[in-house]
């Protein structure tokens, strides 16, 4: 990328490269205001504001909180920005596993912003749906962030996906989901599963950030 190109990215967004998705329709690296972020069709995946939203539900968390964490887990990484936000805003070095079903946007994660060089990251390429239902392993953060496009999965709204969220966070451990609420049917099924949690986690704490985005933290007993 030349400088002048940089430069002209603070005037509108250069496109960079764009592929084709089986999952997401298609694939973009951008360049905005000299920054490098991935996006879907319709929405921003990686990066941009999509990596300021969840540094937010970090902050929320709080450093002591997080500070106490011993591993992490993300479902849906992408170009791995909320990976980026945890070892360089918040100095965490602790293990993380990322599962993303998507093996195209992995590539572009590793071409734009070298994931395959992150240290201390075990990444699958799996689906997180199957991962969290048969996995044995317990984590004290999980963030969950999965879309297709600007589409949220319907499993992410079904009670057996919470009680495995549930069974696989240790004691005291949090979860950080970030969803879309963009019409009043979304604001109805943000607030089913607010009830729903309700009877699974001892505390439920939402947040919107900017535009569309919902974030709830939720926390094990
Ligand atoms: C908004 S992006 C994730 C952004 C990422 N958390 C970050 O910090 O940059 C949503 C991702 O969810 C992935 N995804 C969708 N369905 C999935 C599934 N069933 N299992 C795992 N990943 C999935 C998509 O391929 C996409 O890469």
């Amino acid at each position: 990328m030349t400088r002048l190109k940089k430069l002209i990215s603070y005037l509108y967004p250069i496109r960079v490269k764009q592929i084709p998705s089986s999952r997401s329709g298609q694939l973009e690296i951008t360049m905005v205001n000299g920054k490098l972020l991935i996006d879907a069709e319709h929405v921003n995946y990686s990066y941009g504001n999509l990596q300021k939203a969840l540094k937010k539900g970090l902050t929320a968390i709080g450093e002591t909180k997080l500070n106490s964490f011993k591993n992490i887990l993300v479902l849906g990484v992408a170009g791995g920005s909320v990976i980026e936000t945890i070892r360089r805003d918040f100095k965490l070095h602790i293990p993380i596993t990322g599962v993303e079903i998507d093996a195209d946007v992995i590539g572009l994660a590793n071409e734009y912003f070298n994931l395959d060089k992150a240290q201390n990251l075990d990444l699958k390429i799996d689906d997180a749906f199957d991962y969290i239902s048969n996995t044995k392993d317990t984590f004290d953060l999980i963030i969950v962030d999965i879309f297709n496009d600007e589409q949220m999965p319907d499993n992410l709204f079904n009670k057996v996906f919470w009680v495995d969220i549930y069974k696989t966070l240790n004691s005291n451990g949090v979860c950080l989901f970030n969803s879309i609420v963009s019409s009043n049917r979304e604001i109805e099924r943000n607030q089913q599963l607010h009830k729903l949690n309700k009877g699974i986690f001892k505390s439920i704490q939402r947040i919107k950030t900017q535009k569309i985005n919902e974030l709830f933290i939720l926390e094990r007993d």
